[in-house]
């Protein structure tokens, strides 16, 4: 077994790249006395159309780091990540690398809620190749509301455009709308659009000119954010493992100062980011 710090550290979110941020966001909305650290795997994103042992090879890498630099609980805030890894981490790796730490994903958070929104029992999935081909929204959302038809189309050029700083050009309109018609067109019965890539608020104004005025869209940051809460209420244990000074520090594989530049486009604030590996 590793031996991490005993001490109490920081909340880890990982994700690929940048769209964990939008999760980061969420969770410092509602939770912010609690020390963060992100870390995006940017050298090696995107992750959306990597096979399953690819990304649950990244994902392990990355939650060993945070674990390195002290935090007792990860989050990962990719759906990729947790649709293709969390499952072999909670029961192969945490076992053998800690078995006190945690990580947790965002696909079971939004499963929760999802029953409670729609009127019509048909909801829709947009989201990466990866995390639409693992089922896992059908799985987790059925598992807990198995009268809900869930829809799920892959949108593979959505994350570049977000990361190439294009959302809000032409060319971000003509692709969300073509995803949004075919979705529309598979089940004209849907009444809730989750947006289960964590990237994807970004587009959130072109999503919304293109989405039927009735049909809600559902960004999973505030909906994560309340079931971490609920996790620190049922597990005190976890929540006195976690410090509480309000601070955030950012990790990139990539270079530091193109992290700085687009994680603007995400956070509309200056951030501090350190150069980390992963191996
Ligand atoms: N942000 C990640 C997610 O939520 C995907 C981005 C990528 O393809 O790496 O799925």
């Amino acid at each position: 077994m590793t031996a991490y710090s005993k001490q109490p550290g920081p909340i880890g979110v990982f994700d690929s790249g940048y769209g964990g941020l939008t999760i980061l966001h969420g969770i410092r909305q509602l939770l912010p006395e609690y020390d963060y650290l992100y870390l995006g795997d940017n050298a090696r994103a995107p992750y959306g159309s990597r096979s399953f042992d690819v990304v649950y090879q990244f994902t392990r890498q990355a939650v060993m780091k945070l674990f390195d630099l002290g935090c007792h609980l990860v989050i990962l805030g990719c759906n990729t990540a947790s649709a293709k890894a969390l499952r072999t981490i909670q029961q192969n790796d945490l076992p053998k690398l800690d078995p006190d730490r945690r990580v947790l994903g965002v696909i079971r958070p939004t499963a929760e809620v999802i029953g409670k929104l729609t009127q019509s029992r048909h909801v829709g999935v947009l989201a990466t190749e990866g995390t639409i081909k693992s089922h896992s929204y059908k799985l987790e959302i059925q598992k807990l509301w198995d009268d809900v038809t869930v829809t799920g189309i892959p949108c593979p050029l959505w994350v570049p455009i977000i990361e190439n700083n294009e959302a809000d050009t032409p060319g971000a309109d003509y692709f969300v709308k073509k995803r949004i018609d075919l979705i529309m067109e598979r089940d004209p019965l849907i009444d809730t659009l989750i947006l289960g890539c964590t990237h994807y608020p970004i587009l959130m104004p072109k999503i919304q000119k293109h989405v039927p005025k009735n049909i809600q869209i559902v960004a999973q940051g505030e909906y994560v954010a309340e079931s971490l809460k609920d996790y620190f209420r049922r597990h005190p244990d976890m929540d006195a493992r976690c410090t509480k000074h309000g601070s955030v520090k950012y990790f990139t594989t990539e270079n530091p100062e193109k992290f700085k530049e687009t994680a603007r486009i995400f956070l509309h604030e200056q951030v501090d980011v350190e150069h980390v590996d992963l191996e």
